[in-house]
């Protein structure tokens, strides 16, 4: 049986629990004419770049078929919707405002508002505009300050509108999978790029989260982070030690100045040449308090020595995988969440997105991923059980509500519980959406 179950008395089956889907704007709108070119756009045009050569000029046409997608997240019985804001459909190269994009998204939010269903707004996924990346983009100090201007003109003119504010989403994917290894846009390769786009993302937090105290202080206001609980490939102290610098430096790189204003002691044991230019005061910037860390979580990751750089990824292996070649592990959820919980002074933690690229096929009108109601139903056991244990989880969004361009992946791998034919722009709920759905709708207090 393709269901999803909630038990009466799990904590997911509590009246404040929210659950959602969610999306992105370079992801699903199309209608690049109307907007700035963006780093995406460019990196796209590079050869290789994108693996089925696509890019997000039509994507789902979310912008032309907005109504039929509101109207079909309705029909889910969600609670929430997350979607992002394209920085460069609101404001003009000049600075000024783009009415008509920002019209789209106030237009959005009312009419989300009058169904009934939360927004969740995430004000930067990475499609940071071009024109700001010919000045350096996140290497450049003065980027965070764009941004918190932009934040600014959006959060006045949603005012009221939103329920949730996420600043970024996943700044390690901008820094790291952009600025350090290449594979994302800008396409930038080197350690001291990393770390200082790292550096600017969090600042770039810090100023806007004092923007929207100011703007929008009734809204949950924090930040999308995102987590892969390191393991060491054995139980030699050198694979021990391996997974912990991993550990250091992709999680707690982030988490611990936005928490505790102070970057991991490696800092200090780093080669000059990598490490970030941080002004005095950036720090306390950074750590402006939050309502929430979203957590993203999809897959673990594990760790071996190595004498290049002290740890090296070790690929899995003979485990169940999804069609991105991520282990299935629903128990490296619960072990980040009460690790995090252990570790930290916990704000509320929202789960922003979880969910599987699996080899769907549309077959009759039908599409029968099992696979992907299995990954669902037991990340939300790992959810409950962290729950148990004390940690304070207030939502769960599933990435994502339809197949979309999977960043440098292109259109090949589908993420969505909705189906979309990319040439016919159809929608067609898959059977994940249907057990979504049917779980939402049979909450004992709906
Ligand atoms: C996350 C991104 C999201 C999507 C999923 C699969 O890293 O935030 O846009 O691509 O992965």
């Amino acid at each position: 049986m393709t269901s999803l179950r909630l038990k009466s008395d799990s904590p997911l089956n509590n009246p404040q629990f929210i659950f959602g889907v969610a999306t992105s704007s370079f992801q699903i709108e199309g209608a690049r004419e109307a907007r700035l070119e963006t780093i995406w756009d460019k990196f796209c045009e590079g050869e290789g770049n994108i693996s089925d050569g696509s890019n997000g000029d039509i994507a789902c046409e979310h912008i032309k078929l907005w109504h039929q997608d509101v109207k079909m997240i309705a029909e889910l019985g969600v609670d929430a919707y997350r979607f992002s804001v394209a920085w460069g459909r609101v404001l003009n190269q000049d600075g000024s405002i783009n009415e008509l994009g920002l019209k789209f998204y106030v237009t959005l939010l009312d009419k989300l508002n009058e169904l009934n269903i939360k927004a969740f707004v995430t004000l930067y996924h990475w499609d940071l505009p071009q024109y700001l990346e010919d000045q350096g983009g996140w290497l450049n100090r003065e980027t965070a300050l764009a941004f918190a201007n932009y934040v600014d003109v959006v959060s006045r003119a949603f005012s009221g509108r939103v329920h949730s504010y996420a600043t970024l989403n996943e700044p390690w994917c901008s820094a790291y999978l952009g600025y350090e290894t290449g594979i994302h846009a800008p396409g930038l390769k080197s350690k001291q790029f990393g770390k200082q786009a790292a550096h600017h993302l969090l600042l770039a937090h810090g100023l806007a989260m004092q923007v929207l105290e100011k703007n929008s202080p009734n809204s949950k206001n924090g930040i999308v982070l995102n987590f892969s609980p390191c393991y060491a490939a054995s139980t030699s102290e050198q694979d021990i030690t391996a997974a912990g610098l991993a550990d250091d430096h992709f999680n707690h790189w982030y988490i611990r100045p936005l928490l505790e204003g102070r970057y991991p002691d490696l800092i200090d044991d780093m080669p000059d040449a990598h490490k970030p230019i941080i002004e005095p005061g950036d720090l306390s910037v950074i750590c402006h308090p939050v309502d929430y860390i979203g957590v993203n979580y999809y897959s673990r990751a594990i760790y071996q020595h190595c004498d290049v750089d002290g740890f090296k990824l070790k690929p899995p292996h003979d485990v169940p995988l999804t069609d991105m070649g991520w282990e299935i592990y629903p128990d490296g959820l619960y072990k980040l969440l009460t690790d995090l919980n252990d570790r930290y002074q916990l704000p509320e933690v929202m789960i922003t997105e979880n969910g599987a690229a699996m080899k769907d096929k549309l077959l009759e009108g039908k599409v029968d991923d099992q696979d992907r109601v299995d990954y669902i139903q037991t990340h939300l056991a790992a959810i409950e059980q962290a729950i148990a244990s004390g940690v304070d989880v207030r939502g769960y969004f599933a990435w994502s509500l339809m197949d979309n361009f999977e960043w440098a992946e292109g259109y090949k791998k589908r993420f969505g519980i909705v189906y979309v034919d990319y040439n016919t722009q159809i929608r067609t709920l898959k059977q994940s959406a249907i057990a979504y759905r049917n779980m939402l709708l049979g909450r004992t207090h709906k």
